[in-house]
């Protein structure tokens, strides 16, 4: 029997200056897409997988991320008066969410170093990792598909999408071999490597923003180096784990977008709105009418 996976833990700690200006005095986890922060989609997932604690990995000058997940007296209280019921449930549903808990990771020393601050949180159990950044929309949750996996292995599990060309050096990277029967969607880890130039990559098999981790991973990020970027890596923290324990790689269905980037961004902007009963048609209507 694996254990219950009951916890989620967001890095957050991110300075997000690819969003410059916009994330001067605002988290890049709270941009929207749409009318949603970002980070609220992976909460969201996150819960919809059944995890019910929610620890997100804070820094200076987040505080916004800590109010969205908190009761707004004065804002429920205007919109009760107003009869805004709809708006009404909508912040409700926010601050009902879950049981949420911060900790504060003090000096941006890399992905690893972010988990590793959540140790004591998360305790001696399983527990997921997710970026919010990376937004999955899939029927089934990304997290939940990485879960499942991890029922079945007690293994620490990785989504994982197949990207082609040079795009891959943005990414941690698996040597892997295929699980038989598993129709290419199940690999097992034999090395990892963050960020590899395109040449040297050792596989298309690119890490995306899901973790299922044993609590062994903290033992080895405890141990490791700084790595790529000079930072110290998740990657290098699994690549150590390797070592002791087995990890897989689950090619996840469902369509990714990668909103740390302005482009990734703007494209899940649109196809969020496009995808929305209030907003599909005129946008629709509106790109149509657009003079390329
Ligand atoms: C991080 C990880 C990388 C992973 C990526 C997924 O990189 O270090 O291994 O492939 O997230 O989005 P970052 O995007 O923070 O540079």
């Amino acid at each position: 029997m694996t254990m219950k996976v009951r916890k989620a833990v967001f890095p957050a700690a991110g300075l997000g200056t690819r969003f410059l200006p916009a994330t001067k005095a605002q988290p890049k986890e709270m941009l929207p897409l749409v009318d949603k922060p970002i980070i609220q989609y992976g909460v969201e997932e996150a819960m919809a997988s059944g995890c019910d604690q929610i620890i997100i990995v804070t820094g200076r000058g987040k505080q916004a991320i800590e109010d969205h997940f908190d009761v707004s007296y004065e804002l429920e209280k205007m919109l009760e008066e107003r009869k805004k019921t709809d708006l009404l449930q909508i912040v409700r549903h926010i601050s009902e969410m879950s049981h949420l808990a911060y900790v504060r990771q003090k000096e941006a020393l890399g992905l690893g170093h972010a988990v590793l601050t959540a140790r004591e949180l998360v305790g001696n159990e399983p527990f997921a990792v997710l970026l919010a950044d990376d937004v999955i929309d899939s029927p089934v949750p990304c997290l939940q598909q990485l879960l499942e996996v991890h029922k079945k292995t007690g293994a620490s599990v990785l989504a994982v999408q197949k990207i082609d060309g040079p795009s891959i050096s943005a990414y941690g990277v698996l040597k892997a071999k295929p699980v038989e029967g598993s129709n290419g969607k199940l690999f097992e880890v034999e090395d990892l490597v963050e960020k590899p130039k395109y040449e040297q990559a050792p596989s298309n098999l690119a890490v995306i923003g899901r973790y299922v981790l044993t609590p062994g991973i903290f033992q080895e990020l405890e141990n490791i180096q700084a790595g790529a970027g000079g930072e110290l890596q998740l990657t290098d923290g699994l690549k150590s784990l390797l070592k002791k324990e087995k990890i897989y790689g689950c090619v996840f269905e469902g369509k990714r977008h990668d909103t740390g980037d302005k482009l990734g961004f703007l494209k899940a902007t649109v196809e969020f709105a496009l995808k929305r009963e209030d907003l599909g048609a005129p946008l629709r209507q509106f790109l149509k009418e657009l003079d390329f």
